[in-house]
């Protein structure tokens, strides 16, 4: 009897002193477990004569059921407190400022694409669309450039084994508007080009924008008074600009099309080689045998045509200096846009 009060009150003891649900644990399995003090005390009721066991069965079953309540319910305190501790400390602050949500931009390039685009349709320019996977006759032999000419070296073509091409300018599209239909013709056509190259200024696929108007009586004039307007448009500053005769194929006579420089407004830097001028189009007049190629009659109908590089109008507009930014799609570059 001595002996069953005596565990019961060190087992009481025990758990009130605990605070944590691992010695509670522990409590359980010193007194309970299949050796522990309340489980040995029951294994005595064997050496006990008949008369005595169901009195001390009652006893000890009492003092296990007495330990068992206390400990659950010393258990179910600690499980409580443990989680009212933890909503505490995860506590959500519903008054702190969000973490804000990312902002998507427009591509700087896409951004110079759409303002030329807007500024030619205010004009009455339809904007038309060829594929970039060419054929030979769209991408060189119509545009008076024939097999074995030397301005086809310049181009540093991907060809498919088929003979087709990635188209290397968007000129192509220039003959796919006007074959087989009547003048006149006023469009422009933008998208992504490809020629071999890599390096700080050429990437393997850029984009241009081509124009061309074709009609009874266009001439030189009309190119020079278009393309001032729009690159004055396009840099929004009074530009300073010259023709300097140049060379294509497709065109007769040929021009490049020099704004002074954006930097250092024509004194000579290193972005315009000192020369304070910076080339930003080709240009000239339809080719008679162009249109003759497209089946126009280049006695009544003449026309002008130009092309530009969108990446290099946007690479100025900026002043950026590594044409390879704009195709790592890095947003600490793109952000500043
Ligand atoms: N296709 C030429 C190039 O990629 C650019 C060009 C020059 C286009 C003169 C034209 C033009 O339409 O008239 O280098």
């Amino acid at each position: 009897m001595q002996d069953i009060a005596a565990i019961l009150a060190k087992g009481l003891d025990a758990i009130a002193a605990v605070s944590d649900l691992k010695s509670i644990e522990a409590i359980r399995v010193e007194y309970l477990g299949k050796s522990g003090h309340i489980t040995q005390l029951l294994k005595t009721l064997g050496s006990l004569s008949p008369e005595e066991r169901p009195k001390f069965g009652q006893i000890i079953n009492d003092a296990k059921e007495t330990f068992t309540l206390q400990l659950q319910s010393r258990k179910e305190a600690l499980e409580a407190a443990s989680l009212s501790q933890a909503l505490l400390a995860e506590q959500i602050d519903v008054t702190l400022p969000g973490r804000g949500m990312e902002r998507g931009k427009c591509h700087p390039v896409n951004k110079t694409l759409a303002r030329i685009q807007e500024w030619f349709l205010r004009l009455g320019f339809s904007i038309e669309e060829g594929p970039e996977i060419e054929e030979d006759f769209y991408n060189f032999a119509a545009l008076n450039i024939p097999p074995h000419h030397p301005a086809r070296a310049m181009h540093d073509t991907f060809y498919f084994p088929d003979g087709r091409l990635l188209r290397t300018h968007t000129s192509p599209v220039q003959i796919r508007a006007m074959h087989g239909k009547e003048p006149p013709f006023r469009m422009i056509a933008c998208g992504a080009v490809y020629r071999y190259d890599f390096d700080v200024t050429h990437t393997p696929m850029f984009h241009q924008v081509e124009g061309l108007w074709v009609d009874e009586n266009i001439h030189f004039g009309h190119l020079k008074g278009i393309l001032e307007n729009f690159l004055q448009a396009l840099f929004e500053r009074d530009l300073t600009i010259r023709f300097r005769p140049s060379y294509f194929p497709f065109t007769e006579p040929s021009a490049e099309v020099d704004i002074q420089c954006v930097a250092c407004a024509g004194k000579g830097c290193r972005i315009c080689s000192q020369t304070g001028w910076l080339e930003v189009l080709g240009c000239g007049m339809v080719h008679p045998n162009v249109l003759e190629n497209c089946k126009i009659d280049s006695e009544r109908y003449t026309g002008f045509a130009f092309g530009m590089g969108v990446e290099r109008l946007t690479l100025l507009r900026y002043a950026i200096n590594d044409l390879r930014l704009f195709f790592e799609n890095d947003l600490r570059f793109l952000e500043q846009f």
